[in-house]
């Protein structure tokens, strides 16, 4: 079965990739969305946001990256995709997560969502978050792949 993780990944973070890891030992195929989230602003533009996620892939045969400037449901559609991945970090995660899953279930029920709880040691991880401490000359070693955070630390 295939699969989607969309997100706007701007940068991909080391929560990111445990999520698209585990998802590769479950689905045959999982490809990463970039979409847009029309809440946020990037510092990374689209071509980069999805090179630097091909990148730090490239080490899993059965996930593919792709970007679309729509709705993730038509993505799903076009694509003949009837499951999302999303990974859920904290309580506060969920009442976001859980209105777009119920919206896009609502837009297209044959589509479902598939939370994967995110791992412990990358529960506080967010791409915000890591931008923000990079921003200011804090360590950022674990917490993204170095290809992000020299592509990070360019941009300070
Ligand atoms: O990483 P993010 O920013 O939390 O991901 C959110 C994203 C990009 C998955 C969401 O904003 C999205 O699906 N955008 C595409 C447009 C869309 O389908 N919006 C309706 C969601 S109910």
């Amino acid at each position: 079965m295939k699969a989607i993780y969309p997100g706007s990944f701007d940068p991909i973070t080391n929560g990111h990739l445990d999520i698209i890891g585990r998802a590769s030992k479950i689905f045959d195929e999982v490809i990463v969305v970039v979409l847009p989230n029309s809440s946020k602003k990037t510092l990374f533009s689209l071509e980069e946001r999805v090179e630097l996620i091909e990148e730090v892939t490239k080490k899993y045969s059965n996930v593919n990256v792709d970007s679309y400037s729509g709705l993730l449901i038509d993505y799903a559609k076009k694509n003949n995709v009837k499951c999302i991945i999303k990974g859920l970090r904290a309580v506060s995660d969920f009442e976001y997560e859980l209105q777009m899953a119920l919206m896009n279930k609502k837009l297209n029920d044959d589509i479902e969502t598939v939370f994967l709880m995110t791992s412990s040691e990358n529960s506080f991880l967010s791409s915000s978050i890591v931008k923000e401490v990079a921003k200011y000359g804090g360590c950022i070693n674990d917490l993204v792949p170095e290809r992000v955070r020299v592509e990070l630390l360019k941009r300070q």
